[in-house]
Formats: structure tokens, sequence, C-alpha cells
């Protein structure tokens, strides 16, 4: 039987794991949306798939700024008309974000704000297009753990994936009767401009989980994985 192809809208995807999703969800066969905040970023991204000869759409989306939001959707619609995977990939993790008591609270408001609020903006904006059956993927950390060790590093950082695995989870039951299941994931510790060069995860294995959640036949809804399992919240 022939696979199906999916459009997969990833967002953040400019370099790092996003751009490495791209990267192996084009070569799967799948139509794929790169989206990247800036202009020119975006098209020196989409240069390299090219040059790879990869093809690939490109959607201009800051995540702060409600109106390219707005127009990334009605982009999205005009040229696709649907989405079957939104992967919400983009985030922030800013060096001043060293105390939730001592950090200028502008540090805090923008991580909180970009990395968890405006992802759920998104998904309410990009929902009138996913398709039933569709997927929701979030670009979690094991450092928004509830389980996991807490403190030592980017406080507020953390507490944004946590606000995120939070929505991950109420989105997945609101979802649940539109048949689109949504999950978050953790990438591990991966090098890239956020992870930094000691990160012991080469971006091939940071994407895995993201690309295996968004083309596995079936996958389940509301939880958290890591290397393909799933992991406590
Ligand atoms: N690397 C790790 O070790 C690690 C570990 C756990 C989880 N994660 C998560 O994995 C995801 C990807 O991380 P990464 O390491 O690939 O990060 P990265 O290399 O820093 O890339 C982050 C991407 O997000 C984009 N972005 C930031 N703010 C945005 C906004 N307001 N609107 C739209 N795009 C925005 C960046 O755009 P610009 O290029 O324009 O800045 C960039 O394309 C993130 O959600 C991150 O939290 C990473």
């Amino acid at each position: 039987m022939k696979e199906e192809k999916k459009v997969i809208l990833v967002t953040g995807a400019n370099k790092g794991i996003g751009f490495e999703m791209v990267r192996q969800l084009i070569k799967q066969g799948h139509t794929v949306i790169l989206s990247a905040r800036h202009e020119l970023r975006g098209k020196e991204a989409m240069d390299k798939l090219n040059q790879e000869k990869l093809n690939v759409h490109f959607v201009l989306l800051d995540l702060d700024v409600e109106e390219s939001i707005r127009k990334a959707v009605v982009y999205v619609k005009e040229q696709f008309g649907r989405i079957d995977v939104l992967i919400n990939n983009a985030a922030i993790l800013q060096k001043q974000d060293q105390s939730l008591l001592q950090s200028d609270w502008v540090i805090i408001e923008q991580t909180i704000n970009t990395n968890a609020q405006a992802q759920l903006k998104l998904v309410r904006y990009m929902l009138p297009l996913l398709v039933r059956g569709g997927r929701i993927l979030m670009a979690s950390s094991g450092g928004g753990s509830m389980t996991d060790p807490v403190g030592g590093w980017s406080p507020a950082y953390c507490i944004s994936k946590s606000l995120l695995n939070a929505i991950t989870r109420h989105l997945a039951y609101e979802l649940e009767g539109k048949s689109i299941t949504v999950n978050a994931y953790c990438p591990g510790w991966v090098q890239t401009d956020m992870g930094g060069k000691s990160a012991p995860r080469k971006v091939e294995q940071g994407a895995d989980t993201a690309v295996w959640l968004a083309t596995a036949e079936t996958i389940p809804t509301g939880k958290f994985f890591r290397d393909r399992k799933e992991i406590p919240w």
C-alpha cells in the first residue's frame, strides 16, 4: 500500500532541530512548510535544502506577533488547504534567564509568552486547518518535567516548558472528539545554538522522536516522549 503523504508545518525551522526535522520529513516525501520569524534566515535555510535537491515551502511566522500568526494561517489555507501535522518547535532560552527572583521581569514574561502562550495561540489559529486524525507536537524539555530534578539552569525556560506540558494535556483532552492527537516530546540535550557545543546529541538524534511522532501509523494522545518512549510528566 502506498504510504500517505502529509502536509507538515514546523515552526522555528530555519536552524537547529527544526531544520533537521524538515530535512528528514522532506526525504520521506512529505510536503513540508518551513517557518521562520525572519524572512532572510528562512530563505537561507530553504537555499540549503534546495542545494540538497530537497523541495521545501516557506512561511514567515513570528510567534510573538499575532498578526504574523494570522497571516501564516491565511497563507497555509490558500496554498495547501489543510495541515496534517503541526510541529511547535520554536522556542527561546535567554542567557539572562538565571533566577525567577533576580532576573528582569521581561525575561520571564518573554520566555513564558513565546514558549507556551504563543504556542497555544498558534494552535487556536491553525485548528480550522487541522484535519481529522491530525497531529499537534510540542517541543518540550526534561527541564519542564515535574519528576526530573528541578533547579540549576534557566528557570523561566523550565517553567515555560512545564506550562507547555500542561497545555499539551489539556489540548489532548479538548481535541479528542476531533480525533486530533496532541503530544509533547523532549529531544534530549542537542548541539544547537540553544543546546551549545557541549551537548552530547547531534541534531539527527534530536529530530528523531518528533519525526517519528509526525509519521508513525498510530500514536496515542496526551503523552510525553523521549527517544520514542513515553516518559513521566
Ligand atoms: N537543544 C537542546 O538541547 C534542546 C533540549 C530540550 C528541548 N529543546 C527544544 O527543542 C526545540 C528546538 O530547539 P533548538 O535547540 O533547535 O533551538 P535553536 O537552535 O535555538 O532554534 C530555535 C528556533 O526557534 C525560533 N524562534 C525563536 N523565537 C521565535 C519566535 N518568536 N517566533 C518564531 N520562531 C522563533 C528561532 O528563530 P531565530 O533563528 O530567528 O532565532 C529558531 O529558528 C525548542 O523548543 C527547544 O526548547 C532543545
